[in-house]
């Protein structure tokens, strides 16, 4: 299974000198944790990483370190997330009919998740990791006032990684340029093309590192982690 990793942000929200991806938590960097995760999942078999070319240097640096068993390319990254999802899907190899595609910034995600979605996404066209929402969620309009609150029964928290045809996704993504569709997730674009997309379930620990605060719970849940395996 072709995995492609979304990279090539720079991290506003956290507010660090670095695309967020290069700081670090138990010693290793968010990069580095997410692609230890893509190498212990036996079912991903390549990894793109799209990220600007001002950051290889340091991702190199960490791939070297890593000796991952895995073939790794480079892929140049976009001005949004959607734009370097799209430059990653052109650079998949030809024979890719699924690919899977995980946030960098996920750092968190589990082998076995990788693994549940590559065998699921043989089976369907479109699929992402989601965890129901524990909170009451409302819609807000501008004016602060609340306009309505959405049944809790059906709504759930979108993760990555989310599986795709590889054809069907490029349609959708060419059919968002067209259209001027500007979505923050792939599963979006599937949507809007009436194509159905359907839910693995994902998993609490799978957070986006995304803010300093983010840095210290995915701190305690490695050092969990550790002390429940001894690693
Ligand atoms: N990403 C990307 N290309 C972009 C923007 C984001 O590949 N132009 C990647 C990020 O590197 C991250 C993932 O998409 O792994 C999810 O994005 P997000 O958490 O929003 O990361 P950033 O965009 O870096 O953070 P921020 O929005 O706070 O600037
Ligand atoms: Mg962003």
């Amino acid at each position: 299974m072709y995995l492609l990793i979304p990279a090539a942000g720079s991290g506003k929200r956290m507010g660090a000198d670095r695309n967020k991806l290069l700081l670090q938590v138990r010693s290793k960097t968010l990069i580095a944790w997410t692609l230890l995760a893509a190498e212990a999942a036996s079912a991903i078999s390549w990894i793109g990483i799209i990220s600007q070319p001002h950051d290889w240097e340091d991702f190199k640096a960490i791939l070297a370190d890593l000796k991952l068993t895995k073939p790794v390319e480079f892929i140049p990254g976009g001005a949004t997330r959607q734009e370097s999802v799209y430059n990653g899907l052109q650079a998949l190899p030809e024979n890719a009919e699924q690919v899977l595609i995980h946030d960098g910034a996920r750092c968190l995600a589990t082998p076995d998740l990788f693994n549940a979605c590559a065998a699921a996404i043989l089976h369907c066209p479109g699929l992402i990791a989601a965890i129901p929402v524990k909170d009451t969620m409302k819609v807000v309009g501008e004016s602060g006032i609340i306009q309505s609150t959405p049944s809790r029964e059906q709504l759930w928290a979108a993760q990555t990684p989310q599986g795709f045809d590889v054809k069907l996704l490029k349609e959708c993504h060419a059919e968002g340029v067209r259209q001027g569709w500007e979505v923050t997730d792939d599963a979006a674009l599937l949507e809007k093309c009436g194509i159905e997309v359907r839910i693995v379930p994902g998993e609490e620990t799978n957070l986006k590192v995304t803010t300093p605060q983010d840095l210290a719970i995915a701190e305690f849940i490695l050092c969990h982690r550790e002390q429940v395996t001894g690693d």
